[in-house]
Order: structure tokens, then C-alpha cells, then sequence
């Protein structure tokens, strides 16, 4: 049988990676796709010398790769909203499958790219947009399809993860290990995606559609970053017995569903608290399976690249197949698809860490714990500091029970307009995942 002809678009990081593995593991894929895998035509702006390309043509112009008839699927590694959209639609529009590992493309614009695809009848795979070389996607998609799910929340930004376990074990700074995971080829283009959870966000969208079959709604997301987070905090955190890390959370709750991304206090002794450095975890519980823990590299050339080809052999054995009996984009048929809404994040349930900057006077903490009980905020438990020597001021930490985000919103508003209580109070949400 004749290969399948590929067209990579974009040779960075992860198409060096992609044509390497295609390379190297030629014989092996073709005997799982049951043909060969051929990379007819790379676009590329720059010389990548991680690749060696051979004989292999090249252009500068992504969309001669979508417009080349010779061409059976395009692997979109460039990246961004608009030039790979317009790659994308062009090569739906064309005829041809699609794989790529563009997770804000998809979070953003998939609603429409899937129901192109399904006009044009054609595949769009994206395993590579979620935690890299974790096949994921698949699992959720295929393996848990027995399973309403009840949430999903994961460690799913190598390049956060890698900086908060950095900053923990060794005390770096911020920039310095934000500099080496760019060197690293782990950080967005713009790292304000990784820290400030945007590329978390994408993900976490993602997911979350394919877990409870809804449409893709990134704008409804919230999204919280790392770049507030004081040492301090990651101490007190630790002493409770308690890690932070930036999670995001997608929980089916009767009202709606939360999908949110924040730093988290998850116990010290869950698993998915000792994901460290650039590696990703997503757990999921389901009705069925309980709890599932998925962990792997979230980033890197070759973890992304595996999840790429897989992507292609999934392409090359569906490809003549009905369209109709493949497995839907988001796991659930287009048409099944379900309007429960999103929810606000004041409407959003978690426990929370709080840290009080409070005036070492007497009756302090029976006014927080007044203000507290009055919202029905339920303490679990509660660590006081010596006074600061260089302000005077006693660090209060508390933990709290479940809440509804408004009624904490509210709560913290009284507590910082009480005299003893100084500056902002550190508000942290907890998740048990249990
Ligand atoms: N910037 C992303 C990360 C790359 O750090 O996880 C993989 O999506």
C-alpha cells in the first residue's frame, strides 16, 4: 500500500521532534497504521539544524501545504490564533485530515473547526494539545467512555510546575527558572501564557469538554496565575502539610460546571502533589473508575512529537473509514452535546488557605472568627505566628471547609476592613481531590 503523505507546518520545537520520531521509528509505525508514514513537505521559515530533512521539499508557505494536492494530512506545529486557523480551515476545506498540537486554537476556535470538519468529513486530532506525551486525551475520550465523569484537575503547565518546584526545593527565583524553561523550548512563546494559566486555561477547556461533553467555552474559564505567590506562603502551606500547585479544575456540580485555574493547596500525601518539575498529572473520577491519575512529560520535543504520531496513526487507520462511526471530536456526538451551564467563579465550591496580617492585639481572632461563622464559613483549622520582628505584625494562617466563592469574597472584604487587620488577606483555594 501506498503511504500516507504528510505535510508538517512549522519545524520548531515540536515538528524537529515529530520528523525525528517519524524518522526513527519508521518500520514500527508503519506496522501499527498498517502503511507507511511519508513527510511529503515541511513548512518552515528558518533552518532548524535538530533536523536533518534531507531530500524532504520545503516552503515558506504553510498554506502551499494545505493547498498541495499530493498532501493527506496537515500537522499544524506552528502555533498562534490566526495563521494556523487559517491553515487549518484551508486544509479542512481541502479535503484533508488535520492533526496539531495547538491547544489555544483548539480551546478557541475548535467549536468551529470541528463542525467544518464534520461538513468536509474529515479528522482533527489534538492529543499533542493537552499534557504533551500524556495521551490523555485518549483515555477520557475512549477509555473512561463507560463513566459520567465528576471532575477532572491536573497539573497541566509544565513550565508553572516547573518554576513552583524550583522556587520550593531550591530556593531560585522567579525569572531565573522562568529563563531556563525557555531555553528548554517548554514555554510559550509568550510566557505570560504559562504563568499567568492562560495555556492552563486552553487545556483545562479542552478537557473539560471532552469529560462532560459540552462545547469548547475558554472565555468562560477563570484563570488565575502564579506570579503572586510568596515563599511565605508556600512555607506556612508546607507546615500544614499542604503543597501548592497550579491546578486546573473542571467539577460537574447540579448548578453548572466549574472550570477554573488557580494556585491550589493540594495534601502533601496525594500523588499528584509530587508532580514535580516539568512533568504533567491529570487525575479523573469518574462513577465507574474512581480516581485515575495520568502523569507524564507536559512538554519537550520528543514527549509532544509522540503524542503527535500517535495522532497520525489514529489518522492513517480512520482514514477510510465512515465518518459517521468515528469517534467524535469531543467524545460525545455533535448533536448530543449538552448545554449545563458554566459557572462564574463566585458560584465555584472550594476550601480555602487564608493568611491574616493582623495587629498583635487581644480579640483578634474571635472578630475573624465571628466574620467567618456569620457567612457559615466553617474553620478546620488555624496557625498563628510569633509577631514580625521588623513590623510587629502576627501572621494568622487559617483553613476553611467547603464555601461557595461569594460567601468568601464577602467574608474577606469584612476581614480586611477590621482595624487590627493589615494589608490584603492571602486567599488561597484548597482541593482535597478525594
Ligand atoms: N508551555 C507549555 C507548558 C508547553 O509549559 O506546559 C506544552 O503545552
Amino acid at each position: 500500500m501506498k503511504p500516507v503523505k504528510v505535510g508538517i507546518c512549522g519545524l520548531g520545537t515540536v515538528g524537529s521532534g515529530t520528523f525525528n520520531v517519524l524518522k526513527r521509528n519508521a518500520e514500527e509505525i508503519a506496522r501499527r497504521a498498517g502503511r507507511g508514514i511519508e513527510v511529503a513537505q515541511i513548512a518552515q521559515r528558518r533552518l532548524n539544524p535538530q533536523c536533518d530533512t534531507g531530500s524532504t521539499p520545503i516552503t515558506a508557505d504553510v498554506l502551499a501545504v494545505a493547498d498541495n494536492p499530493e498532501i493527506d494530512v496537515v500537522v499544524e506545529l506552528i502555533g498562534g490564533y490566526t495563521l494556523a486557523r487559517e491553515l487549518v480551515l484551508r486544509a479542512i476545506a481541502n479535503g484533508k485530515h488535520v492533526v496539531t498540537a495547538n491547544k489555544a486554537l483548539i480551546a478557541v476556535h475548535g467549536n468551529e473547526i470541528f463542525a467544518k470538519a464534520r461538513e468536509q468529513g474529515v479528522i482533527v486530532a489534538f492529543e499533542a494539545s493537552v499534557a504533551g506525551g500524556i495521551p490523555v486525551i485518549k483515555a477520557l475520550r475512549e477509555g473512561l467512555a463507560a463513566n459520567r465523569i465528576n471532575w477532572v484537575a491536573g497539573i497541566i503547565n509544565g513550565t508553572g510546575n516547573f518554576i513552583l518546584s524550583e522556587m520550593r526545593e531550591k530556593g531560585r527565583t522567579f525569572p531565573d527558572v522562568l529563563a531556563e524553561a525557555q531555553a528548554l523550548g517548554y514555554a510559550e512563546a509568550d510566557p505570560t501564557f504559562d504563568v499567568e494559566g492562560i495555556d492552563a486555561a486552553h487545556k483545562l477547556t479542552i478537557l473539560a469538554s471532552i469529560a462532560f461533553g459540552i462545547p469548547l467555552q475558554f472565555d468562560k474559564a477563570y484563570t488565575e496565575g502564579i506570579t503572586r505567590l510568596t515563599t511565605a506562603d508556600v512555607g506556612y502551606a508546607e507546615a500544614l502539610g499542604y503543597r501548592i500547585k497550579h491546578l486546573g479544575v473542571a467539577r460537574s456540580t447540579a448548578q453548572g460546571i466549574e472550570l477554573r485555574v488557580h494556585p491550589t493547596l493540594i495534601p502533601a500525601d496525594r500523588l499528584i502533589a509530587n508532580v514535580n518539575g516539568v512533568m504533567n498529572a491529570v487525575m479523573v473520577n469518574g462513577d465507574a473508575v474512581g480516581s485515575t491519575l495520568f502523569y507524564g512529560a507536559g512538554a519537550g520535543q520528543e514527549p509532544t512529537a509522540s503524542a503527535v504520531v500517535a495522532d497520525l496513526v489514529d489518522v492513517v487507520r480512520a482514514m477510510t473509514s465512515d465518518p459517521e462511526n468515528r469517534v467524535p471530536h469531543l467524545a460525545f456526538q455533535p448533536d448530543a452535546l449538552s448545554d449545563h451551564p458554566v459557572l462564574s467563579i463566585e458560584a465555584c465550591e472550594s476550601a480555602y488557605y487564608l493568611r491574616i496580617q493582623a495587629k498583635d492585639h487581644p480579640g483578634v481572632l474571635a472578630q475573624v472568627a465571628s466574620i467567618l461563622s456569620a457567612r457559615g464559613i466553617n474553620i478546620e483549622s488555624i496557625m498563628q505566628k510569633e509577631a514580625e520582628e521588623h513590623d510587629g505584625l502576627v501572621p494568622m494562617i487559617l483553613l476553611t471547609h467547603r464555601v461557595t466563592e461569594r460567601h468568601m469574597v464577602e467574608a474577606i472584604t469584612a476581614l480586611e476592613a477590621l482595624d487590627d487587620v493589615v494589608g490584603d488577606v492571602v486567599r488561597i483555594r484548597v482541593e482535597h481531590l478525594n
